[in-house]
């Protein structure tokens, strides 16, 4: 026993000690400031990055050789795209081994070495986050599959499907595959049928199982331990399936995604996820949100509500085609664009956050698809979206290669494709005669996931300095003694030294960050002008999308201001109302 003197002591101790109530966080334009809502980030997808050893495939130690190249660009925040251990069905998309490195991208020494240098340089590393599904080579699904009454068994999907008379099986349901075909596959050991909304090997996991849930959880735990600042989730609203999964109507099939996300534990798991994990680190989280409408975005990004900081909403990077199945690129407009930037900033309120970005890896190259990648227009076609994404509301998400201007690969024939998308959508469209060969591939060739993943250009050197060796694992884009970075490092004038430009200016520019945002010509069919205002600063963004010189006038007398950034050296005017803009100019002004 203590004596009642001592234990005063030791209690009034315990009351010193007490951390002192965190001061109130000051609002800036009324959003909590936040590293990540200030960030810059940089996908890498590790496969397509640097190669080190010869192999053909990029991996972690190359990524490290270029983690001064990355410094230097100006990003802070390195999203990875999977680095775990996998069977590469779906490039990393399908995990067999949560904690191990993918042995094509080295050892978790080399992991530690690449976040060491990361941290080194005052960046931050999150990495990609796959729990709706795994690899069907993960140890739960082998142990899940095995028999009926496996522990693991409830980790995954399974239903008896329908037997008919004559013994014929038919999946339990209507559901499509993003990957084409149905999204059952009967398993012949146990006959019964498992859930995979992607490939046949990413079957999909049972979020309604505690014990999974808690797996995931641990996991996490895992990664941000070694002291990864969060995750991108991988298509995270599809992880609470819908009640019962009856078949989708007509109506649902024409957009499976919207059926099968959000559904009705979405906000539990999620919030779940937060309190035991998130909440506990000083992280990010950006979900992947297919299926997901802006009008949805709050229930996700809300900060009351404690489940994710953002999501990547689809609509401006899939406009003119759908984000289901193989699609066309077809028609749209500015003024359609610039409805949907328009809608995110009156829709999303102080306490939601959200992201800007025109590319990944699943999705052609920007300046092919919204721009025009012709020799004499690449070059300010590619700045205008980089300045855009730059300084539209939202963290910027920038994809390998933007900064240099990549374009998309002129793919001609189905093997120059590796992406089981394309391949199995070619068994389902053309192999099975719904389509001719011609007609799918001319809209692959612009739509295609591969555009975005042929190997980084670096220099001119063979192979484009990407790999020692002659086999790359996806072609280089022939163009790459054009464009490439070396050669952009000495050009002042490059898509590269304006990228730099516009990170720094975006850098020490708050209104950037926090700014409101109003559109000043929400009509005109040719020019994006827009402002960022933060207390008394006002800047001016004016982008022209098209291919002519066009002089656009600023709407009730307002003037430019002075010329902070143009993507043209040569450009002067300031201070002006009427502005005579080259093809594809951007400029950013102060007013
Ligand atoms: C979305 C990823 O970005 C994509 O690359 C992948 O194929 C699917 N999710 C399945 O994981
Ligand atoms: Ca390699």
């Amino acid at each position: 026993m203590f004596p009642r003197r001592l234990l005063h002591t030791l209690f009034v101790a315990a009351l010193l000690s007490l951390p002192a109530a965190a001061p109130a966080q000051q609002l800036v334009n009324g959003y909590e400031p936040k590293w990540w809502k200030e960030a810059v980030v940089y996908q890498i997808y590790p496969r397509s990055f640097k190669d080190s050893n010869g192999d053909g495939i990029g991996d972690l130690p190359g990524i490290t050789s270029k983690l001064d190249y990355l410094r230097k660009l100006g990003v802070n925040v390195i999203w990875l795209s999977p680095h775990f251990d996998s069977p590469n069905a779906d490039n990393g998309y399908d995990i067999r081994d949560y904690r191990k490195v993918m042995k094509e991208f080295g050892t978790m020494a080399d992991f530690d070495a690449l976040l060491a240098g990361i941290k080194k340089r005052h960046m931050r590393l999150i990495i990609d986050l796959v729990v709706n599904h795994t690899s069907d080579e993960n140890k739960w699904f082998v142990e899940s599959r095995s028999s009926k009454t496996n522990p693991y068994r409830d980790f995954y999907i399974w239903r008896p499907g329908h037997t008919a008379a004559d013994g014929t099986r038919t999946p339990p349901n209507n559901y499509p595959s993003y990957f084409s075909g149905s999204a059952w596959t009967l398993d012949p050991k146990t006959n019964e049928y498992y859930l995979h909304y992607f490939a046949v090997k990413q079957p999909d996991l049972n979020w309604e199982n505690p014990k999974v849930r808690e797996e995931v959880y641990s996991l996490m735990r895992f990664w941000l331990d070694k002291g990864v600042s969060g995750f991108r989730m991988d298509v995270i609203p599809l992880i609470s399936k819908p009640t019962g999964m009856p078949d989708l109507t007509p109506e649902q099939l024409k957009s499976p995604p919207n059926a099968y996300a959000n559904g009705p534990h979405l906000a539990e798991y999620l919030r779940e996820m937060n309190r035991e994990v998130l909440s506990k680190y000083d992280d990010m989280s950006v979900g992947e949100a297919t299926g997901t409408t802006l009008a949805q975005t709050g229930s996700l990004v809300d900060d009351r509500r404690h489940e994710l900081n953002m999501i990547f909403n689809f609509d401006a990077i899939k406009i003119g085609r759908s984000d289901f199945g193989p699609s066309q690129l077809g028609a749209w407009s500015l003024p359609e664009l610039k409805a949907i930037y328009d809608a995110h900033a009156t829709t999303l309120g102080k306490h939601d956050w959200d992201t800007v970005f025109l590319s990944n890896h699943d999705n052609p190259r920007i300046v092919s698809t919204f721009g025009d990648d012709s020799p004499a227009m690449r070059v300010s076609s590619a700045k205008l979206f980089e300045t855009m994404i730059l300084t539209l509301r939202g963290t910027p998400f920038l994809f390998e290669g933007d900064e240099l201007g990549m374009t998309n690969y002129p793919f001609r024939k189905i093997e120059d494709y590796d992406d089981i998308a394309v391949k199995n959508a070619y068994k389902a469209e053309v192999e099975s005669g719904k389509m001719s060969a011609a007609v799918f591939l001319a809209a692959q060739a612009r739509v295609s996931r591969d555009n975005a993943r042929t190997p980084m250009q670096w220099d001119s050197s063979p192979e484009a300095g990407f790999t020692t060796g002659n086999h790359p694992w996806l072609a280089v884009n022939p163009n790459y003694k054009q464009i490439n970075a070396a050669e952009q490092e000495s050009d002042p004038a490059s898509v590269l030294n304006y990228t730099r430009a516009l990170i720094r200016l975006r850098a020490h520019t708050q209104a950037f960050v926090y700014g409101d945002y109003e559109d000043l010509a929400p009509q005109d069919a040719h020019i994006y002008a827009y402002t960022r205002t933060l207390g008394d600063e006002t800047y001016l963004v004016v982008e022209n999308f098209s291919s002519s010189a066009t002089s656009y006038t600023l709407p009730g007398g307002l003037k430019a201001g002075t010329l902070l950034l143009s993507d043209i050296p040569s450009s002067h005017e300031a201070n002006t109302s009427t502005l005579n803009l080259s093809p594809w100019e951007s400029r950013i002004y102060r007013q």
